[in-house]
């Protein structure tokens, strides 16, 4: 109903009368200000005069019903612990493909390699479930292809030069943007569901905690939406999903990286290795070329620029 409401709201250049709300929706004028309350209790300005109502302005969270066409999908939270864990349990009792989990704010938000992420308001953190149908070796190219989709989208959404860092990171001028967490759960050797969690740094400021670190707002000036963003985000990975082989996506993710041709250090639960970025292989792994001239394959890890180098 919310989103019928808010679309009736969208394409009338005027006030709506309750009679026509009334009218088009099918309910009583009565019913009609109850939900015109509830949506007003959830942030959004609307006018109610004699001659109707009027949306002035709606707010920047992604509700389900902003998303109509997947809003059964969408499952938006003001505060959770992460969206990996609300995310994990959905899928276990049998969340669908695409099922999106999102938060305005995370208290124990996770990163790679038990780092923290940090998730104060602004951001955008996103936990999607997906249940992909390719062989369990296959896999880690889903990450691949949810951080190339991102780029993307970033990059057609807000103009910022996003580029991916290997294995999922998106940096700007070298400065990371977001950051990708994945997890996965098989059984007798299928994949059972994916869960890609994806931060965003969107209108937060991450740089008291992460100086190292970017915000679109900050890139761009200016706010920008989440809610539009997310549905870019999801329109853009959805149409990979559905069109893709996975045969290309290792070479499409490599023409949006700013890895390769650097010397990187990567560091690991186990240990840290230096050297020159100078492939990843159909299997996601980085190739570093180490000083003394030899090949190493790289799982696992977290990249970074090797400045003393
Ligand atoms: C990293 O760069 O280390 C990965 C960060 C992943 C953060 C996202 S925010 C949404 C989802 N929920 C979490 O707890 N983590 C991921």
């Amino acid at each position: 109903m919310k989103s019928r409401i808010l679309k009736i709201f969208r394409s009338a250049k005027d006030v709506v009368s309750g009679e026509t709300l009334s009218a088009e929706l099918g309910i009583s004028r009565v019913s009609v200000w109850k939900h015109i309350q509830k949506l007003q209790e959830c942030g959004y300005d609307i006018d109610a005069g004699a001659k109707g109502y009027w949306l002035r302005n709606a707010p920047d969270i992604p509700y389900s019903w902003e998303f109509p066409d997947r809003e059964n999908r969408i499952h938006y939270f003001p505060e959770v612990s992460s969206t990996m864990d609300i995310a994990r349990d959905m899928a276990r009792r049998g969340a669908p493909h695409l099922t999106v989990v999102t938060a305005g704010r995370q208290t124990c938000g996770r990163g790679r390699l038990r780092r923290v992420w940090h998730s104060d308001d602004g951001g955008l953190y996103i936990t999607v479930i997906l249940r992909p149908d390719i062989p369990l070796q296959w896999c880690f190219r889903v990450n691949f292809a949810a951080s190339l989709t991102l780029c993307r989208t970033l990059r057609r959404e807000t103009g910022v030069s996003a580029a991916v860092k290997w294995p999922n990171d998106i940096l700007v001028n070298g400065k990371k943007l977001s950051g990708m967490l994945s997890e996965m759960e098989a059984e007798a050797g299928m994949v059972s569901f994916i869960t890609v969690g994806i931060g965003i740094n969107v209108n937060n400021d991450p740089t008291f905690l992460e100086p190292a670190a970017c915000s679109l707002k900050q890139l761009t000036g200016t706010s920008v939406s989440r809610k539009a963003l997310l549905a870019a985000y999801l329109n853009e990975l959805e149409d990979y999903l559905r069109h893709a082989d996975f045969e290309s996506t290792i070479d499409d993710w490599k023409t949006l990286n700013c890895t390769l041709g650097k010397q990187v250090r990567v560091v690991s639960m186990q240990e840290t290795s230096s050297g020159c970025a100078v492939d990843v292989d159909p299997g996601g792994a980085l190739i570093l070329k180490l000083s003394d001239g030899s090949l190493k394959k790289i799982l696992y890890g977290d990249c970074m620029n090797d400045e003393k180098a």
